[in-house]
């Protein structure tokens, strides 16, 4: 770091390296590559179906058919990296239809897998998409248990390293669900599948347009028991090192936006990758802007990926990928 003893104006003119484009670029401190993007999708089943979600243009549910597709078309634009979520055709207590092999994320991981090969599939591992009450562990006196969510997680977990995901990425926030991961998959031969943690995850209302995506909103109150307080910084460093000692290979910072001191803070703490999830809260207050004429869309998306790398992430679940890659 600099020492700050510079000599001042006239003599520095900070202006002087701004002048032109060739100037401004050469001395561009952040680029954004297309190896940053993670795009998440949708996953139902079904065939040649494509819902849009009504809070999030451009974005949609869809089957796997239509999920090549859409993967041929991500891999035509340089974007190699997909986050799977699943939509299922049925729901229970325990959210076992998230951990049958004939699971759609299962499904749509194979197919993925076996038609584009070079994909990284990244899967989502909680139970709020598959469970009847739609929380992200299973409900004992209407309170959410952690132990034993564990066990599921971990089956879940499995049964997605099994499909032949690339990388597993719990979302659930449950306490030691990294160490259950990691011991399940060693113990049946997946030791080189990575773990990208959703660690620093908070309880956040930049989550509401996803919920409508993956039809997983709580049927009854929320999920402060065990996403983080948006408050709370000191907490989001604790929670990181403890996936880390779990086993860890990635963590993750959600929301990113709003948490940019919580990225900034993970990158200087730790020499792991950070991952930031700009979620669908921020993409859809881009849209909904942009569509009223009210801010330049391209150009706030630009900007506020920009500022996650230049805050410390490695990679960035958006979806603007496809529009930002465009772009690049
Ligand atoms: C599931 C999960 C959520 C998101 C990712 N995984 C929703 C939630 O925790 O309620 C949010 C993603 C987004 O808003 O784009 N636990």
């Amino acid at each position: 770091m600099s020492n700050f003893n510079y000599p001042n104006f006239p003599i520095t003119r900070l202006r002087r390296l701004r002048k032109n484009f060739a100037l401004r670029d050469m001395f561009r401190e952040t680029h954004l590559t297309k190896n940053d993007f993670i795009y998440p999708l949708f996953v139902a089943e079904g065939e040649n179906f494509k819902r849009e979600i009504g809070s999030m243009p451009n974005i949609f549910q869809l089957s796997i058919d239509n999920i090549l597709r859409e993967c041929e078309e991500l891999l035509s634009l340089g974007i190699y990296a997909v986050l799977l979520f699943g939509i299922p055709d049925f729901k229970d207590e325990t959210g076992s239809s998230g951990y049958i092999s004939h699971g759609i994320v299962q499904k749509a991981t194979k197919a993925i897998k076996e038609s584009f090969p070079e994909m990284l599939v990244v899967t989502d591992v909680c139970l709020c998409e598959y469970t009847s009450h739609g929380h992200c562990g299973v409900i004992e006196n209407e309170y959410v248990q952690n132990d034993a969510t564990l066990a599921l997680l971990a089956k879940q977990a499995l049964s997605h390293a099994e499909s032949g995901a690339d990388i597993v990425a719990p979302s659930d926030m449950m306490d030691g669900r990294i160490g259950a991961i990691r011991k399940i998959l060693d113990e049946n031969g997946f030791h080189e599948t990575p773990i990208m943690a959703y660690s620093a995850k908070f309880a956040s209302a930049f989550y509401g347009p996803f919920r409508e995506a993956a039809e997983s909103a709580p049927k009854f109150g929320d999920r402060k028991s065990y996403q983080m307080d948006f408050a709370n910084g000191n907490e989001a460093i604790r929670e990181i090192v403890l996936d880390i000692q779990e086993g860890a290979d990635i963590v993750m910072v959600k929301p990113a936006l709003a948490y940019l001191d919580i990225i900034r803070r993970a990158k200087e703490n730790f020499d792991l990758p950070i991952a930031a999830y700009n979620v669908s809260g921020e993409y859809s207050m881009v849209k909904a802007a942009a569509e009223k004429g009210w801010i330049d869309g391209e150009r706030v998306m630009m900007e506020s990926l920009t500022a996650m790398k230049r805050a410390g992430t490695d990679v960035i679940i958006t979806y603007f990928a496809k529009e930002a890659a465009k772009l690049l």
